[in-house]
């Protein structure tokens, strides 16, 4: 039986390697409200050779939460791995597990992960039953291409990763073949959408606010999903116009928030860039983006972005939470957390019963005052991320 899925809203930020760690994602998260942005995902977390450490499924589920879920996404290929590193993701309060069966770079097809196991739909059943039959309580998804070379078996893939128990399969309109090629085939979303009874989320090509309900009501999907298009505009989800001074606020915290995780400046710098070749909110860098990224003192890149800033402070819709810290033996029944923590909302869902999420600590903190995880692969890349062949 599917489990209920625990988004607050149909719109959701895809993973992204590189990009969606706590360090965007909490930002993200905080500019928009539950009923813009339903949800999120962790970048993949590969699970190759053992089972995924309790500490580094934390890491990648970050210190706090928000009322939206962050499903924590697990790559690999090794059924008894990926369902023991399922168990401990929900061990450790992941809300939901996303299984990675689109990723094309090169490291994952080595490793028969990610997009290749797209040749094999009965792997996909097989991978998705075992994490399934690994966790307790929250639901498994599964987030495939829509094909390895081409779409023939797409029906298929959906299908397996139905009856393997999935509770949501998100479906990647673009074949691993065309990489993040601009044309997209939305027919290929509504294909999947009929072949599978489960709640569909449709993603690729998404990249104006008013897209994700044209998605879905073209396709059928339940939900639809952004990935680039956020990274340029982070309140793409509530379609919210800001002023160029609140983009170069967002610019200014996420670098501060790096820092705090002991990226360096010129690394920190490297990532605002990678946000800046996306970037449209506000109109920032509408007129001269070129000058912005070839700024090359991190340095003067700030002070420019501060002098765009003044004195903004962006509204922060939408409260964080520190997380617990999950050092219990074993994870408690939802039912009794209910008792111990806030619950946030109670926000209709288009699938499933609308429930009321658990969230830790009643404090508020400030976005850039937490930063409790180093993240060992925390230097930023420029490198633009729109076609490259080695991202998932
Ligand atoms: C930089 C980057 C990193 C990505 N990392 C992941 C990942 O970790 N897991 C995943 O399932 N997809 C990953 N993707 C794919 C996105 O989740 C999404 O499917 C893809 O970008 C298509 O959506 P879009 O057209 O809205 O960008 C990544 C994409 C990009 C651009």
């Amino acid at each position: 039986m599917p489990r209920p899925l625990p988004f607050t809203a149909h719109r959701l930020l895809a993973p992204m390697e590189g990009v969606t760690d706590p360090c965007f994602r909490d930002l993200v998260l905080a500019r928009n409200a539950p009923e813009a942005l339903g949800g999120a995902f962790t970048e993949f977390a590969r699970v190759v050779q053992v089972a995924l450490p309790r500490r580094s499924l934390r890491e990648h589920l970050g210190a706090r939460r928000f009322a939206q879920p962050v499903g924590l996404q697990l790559m690999g290929s090794d059924t008894e791995l990926v369902a023991e590193s399922a168990r401990r993701a929900e061990e450790v309060g992941a809300p939901l597990v996303d299984l990675n069966f689109g990723c094309p770079a090169k490291g994952a097809l080595r490793g028969c992960a990610g997009s290749s196991l797209l040749r094999d739909p009965s792997a996909v059943e097989r991978l998705v039953r075992a994490a399934v039959g690994a966790v307790e309580r929250v639901p498994v998804s599964a987030k495939i291409r829509a094909g390895y070379d081409d779409d023939s078996r797409l029906e298929e893939l959906a299908r397996a990763a139905e009856n393997g128990g999935a509770s949501l399969l998100t479906v990647h309109c673009r074949t691993k073949a065309e990489l993040y090629c601009d044309e997209v085939d939305w027919t290929r979303l509504a294909r999947a959408a009929s072949a599978v009874s489960i709640p569909v989320c449709g993603n690729g090509g998404v990249r104006t606010h008013t897209d994700f309900e044209r998605l879905r009501r073209e396709t059928g999907c339940a939900y639809a999903m952004v990935g680039r298009a956020a990274l340029g505009d982070p309140w793409i989800f509530s379609g919210a116009r800001v002023t160029a001074a609140d983009a170069a606020r967002f610019l200014l915290d996420y670098a501060e928030v790096l820092r705090a995780e002991h990226v360096s400046a010129r690394g920190a710098a490297g990532r605002v860039k990678q946000l800046l070749q996306h970037w449209t909110a506000g109109g920032l860098c509408d007129e001269d983006r070129a000058s912005w990224l070839t700024e090359s003192e991190p340095e003067r890149l700030f002070a420019r972005l501060g002098a765009v800033a003044g004195g903004t402070r962006d509204p922060v819709l939408n409260p964080a939470f520190e997380a617990e810290l999950d050092t219990r033996p074993a994870p408690e029944p939802r039912s009794t957390l209910g008792a111990r923590l806030v619950p946030v909302l109670d926000p209709p869902s288009p699938h499933g019963a609308p429930e009321a999420r658990a969230l830790g600590s009643t404090s508020p903190t400030s976005i850039a005052a937490l930063a409790h995880f180093r993240r060992p692969n925390s230097e930023g890349s420029p490198a633009d991320v729109r076609s490259s062949p080695d991202r998932p």
